[in-house]
């Protein structure tokens, strides 16, 4: 056989043996799994990691500023704290360590729209049950919600 069959063989049989569909990247089938996920519980990929609510984009995260968070604070301990501690369990989850475990903006969305989120986000509403409390709305500005995301930033343990 001249190598200009043999090549002309193998090619025809990867060509074969690969079908007529495209062979998909992990992250083609990575990112079709995570939608069937988020489908599962009538969200969208962004929803499932970021929360439902006014919150629908990505944020950029800037190194803690200290004014918004000592402005956070005060809000916390005005409208957050009656459920909140930060390292004990109280009527919600102890909230030191929110920032780490959860996006910035399923944070700012929980903040801003806590009752649809424990209707329809699945950790949310495991939280929920967890806590056999309804976290509600309490009358927080977007710019407020920025503030207290940046307060429990800066009390996170990084
Ligand atoms: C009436 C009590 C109550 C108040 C007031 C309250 N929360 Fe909550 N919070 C909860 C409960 C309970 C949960 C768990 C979800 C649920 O059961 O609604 C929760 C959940 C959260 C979560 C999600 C934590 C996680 O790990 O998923 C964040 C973040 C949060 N609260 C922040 C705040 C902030 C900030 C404020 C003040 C603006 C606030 N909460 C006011 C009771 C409250």
């Amino acid at each position: 056989m001249t190598t200009r069959l043999i090549v002309f063989l193998l090619t025809a049989l990867i060509i074969g043996a690969c079908g007529g569909e495209e062979p998909k990247s992990k992250e083609e089938s990575n990112a079709s799994f995570k939608e069937k996920a988020a489908a599962r519980f009538g969200l969208t990929v962004f929803e499932l990691d970021n929360g439902v609510g006014p919150i629908k984009e990505n944020i950029e995260l800037k190194p803690v500023n200290k004014e918004l968070a000592a402005m956070g604070e005060k809000l916390f301990i005005e409208k957050c704290s009656q459920c909140h501690k930060l390292d004990e369990r109280y009527t919600g989850p102890a909230i030191r360590n929110a920032s780490k475990d959860r996006s910035p903006e399923y944070i700012l969305n929980m903040i801003l729209n806590p009752e649809e989120m424990t209707k329809k986000h699945p950790e949310a509403k495991k939280m929920l049950a967890m806590y056999a409390n309804q976290m509600t709305f309490q009358n927080v500005t977007q710019d407020d919600a920025f503030k207290l995301l940046e307060y429990l930033r800066s009390v996170s343990n990084n």
